[in-house]
């Protein structure tokens, strides 16, 4: 039974693999271990040559997940199909040295540590040849993760570390699992805090392929901090929700002022207008905001709209009359209002989540 299960996210990284697998067996030698990659129905076949490894080395495995996306909770899943008594994530692209794998481990075995991370902000790592930017934004988000995290830590951020896999068990169903930033979540979900160690990595070059590192990851990063600080009080995709109808309440205002006075179009055909360039507007910036981990794609992106604009038309009239109600009942109407509009969101909300982004 292996020791350590290794579980290594991967995006399109065909030409990685092989070569990971035969640096992990010589880093590691004599240890019993495993490799459990989670790959996220890669275009390029990562899974097919994945399977083509594990016909030859038993010790490689092959979770294929479809539709859906999330470097976080690919490693989520692939570290609850462990049963080894250490987890470690890498990087699939070679950028995280192997020939650390031992020193970790002998800390854990040691009980020097619960946790063990590869850090590139200690004496003796670093980041490599980043441009100044990424370094720049680098050290400031590991700043802000500092809000969530209970004790110190160097480099929260890092995509390379081990732990005792019963700690994670224990945390695993706290976890946001939003996001790139597995380890932060780890860190700043457990309580009392993982007894820490940081050992210095060279961040090195990517092997083959390219960086799945997009701007979404400003976004998730926000999600990630957000969740973990108010998440308690209010789920954190209704304020990703709410903050996307806000943006698109200044959309179909421009759209209608636009229609109405550059063009002088009829105010009823002018709202019919505006109101379905919101709906479009919600719809699409929801799929790739709110619903980041599972995007609808291909012919499905246009069934989810249809059956968006059905439940926002329906949450219209509920806005509508829940407003009108209150109205008649003698309150202040910018209150009326303000009750429509949140009874509407929150069904909007309710039902798209359950039906246009079902799991
Ligand atoms: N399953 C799955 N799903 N894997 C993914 C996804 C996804 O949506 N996105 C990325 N990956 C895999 C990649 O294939 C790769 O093996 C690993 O996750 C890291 O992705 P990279 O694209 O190589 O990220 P990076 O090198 O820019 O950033 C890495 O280093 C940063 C600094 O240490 C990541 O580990 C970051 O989390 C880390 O902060
Ligand atoms: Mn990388």
């Amino acid at each position: 039974m292996p020791e350590l299960s290794v579980v290594i996210p991967t995006f399109n990284e065909r030409d990685n693999v092989d070569e990971l697998i035969a640096r992990l067996d010589r880093a590691l030698g004599a240890t019993a271990w495993e490799a459990i990659f989670v790959d996220d129905d890669s275009p390029d076949d990562t899974a097919q040559a994945l399977r083509a490894l594990a016909q030859r080395d038993p010790r490689v495995r092959c979770l294929r997940r479809l539709r859906r996306r999330g470097l976080s909770s690919a490693c989520i899943e692939g570290m609850l199909a462990s049963s080894a008594n250490y987890v470690a994530v890498m990087d699939a692209d070679l950028q995280h040295d192997p020939t650390l794998l031992p020193q970790m481990l002998g800390a854990l075995r040691a009980g020097r540590a619960e946790l063990v991370i590869g850090s590139r902000y200690v004496v003796g790592g670093a980041v490599g040849d980043w441009q100044e930017k990424r370094l720049a934004i680098s050290k400031l988000a590991t700043r802000l993760a500092g809000l969530i995290t209970s004790q110190p830590i160097a480099d929260p951020m890092s995509g390379y570390f081990m732990l005792q896999r019963e700690r994670f068990e224990e945390l695993a169903p706290r976890l946001s699992s939003m996001g790139f930033k597995i380890l932060l979540d780890i860190v700043a979900t457990a309580r009392p805090p993982l007894e820490t160690l940081e050992l210095p990595l060279l961040f090195g070059q990517r092997h083959a392929g390219e960086s799945k590192l997009s701007t979404n990851v400003a976004w998730e990063f926000a999600l990630l901090l957000a969740d973990k600080l108010i998440g308690r009080w209010v789920p954190i995709r209704f304020l990703s929700f709410a903050f996307v109808g806000a943006l698109g309440v200044a959309v179909h205002f421009l759209v209608l002022t636009t229609l109405l006075k550059g063009f002088g179009v009829a105010f009823l055909v002018a709202q019919a207008i505006a109101t379905g360039t919101a709906i479009v507007y919600n719809y699409t910036l929801n799929n790739v905001l709110t619903y980041v981990d599972r995007p609808r794609r291909g012919h499905r992106w246009l069934t989810g709209l249809l059956s968006f604009a059905a439940i926002c038309s329906i949450g219209a009239i509920a806005n509508v009359g829940v407003a009108s109600f209150m109205f008649e009942r003698a309150s202040a109407w910018p209150v009326a209002a303000l009750a429509g509009i949140l009874v509407g969101a929150v069904w909007n909300f309710a039902v798209s989540n359950v039906y246009t982004w079902r799991r």
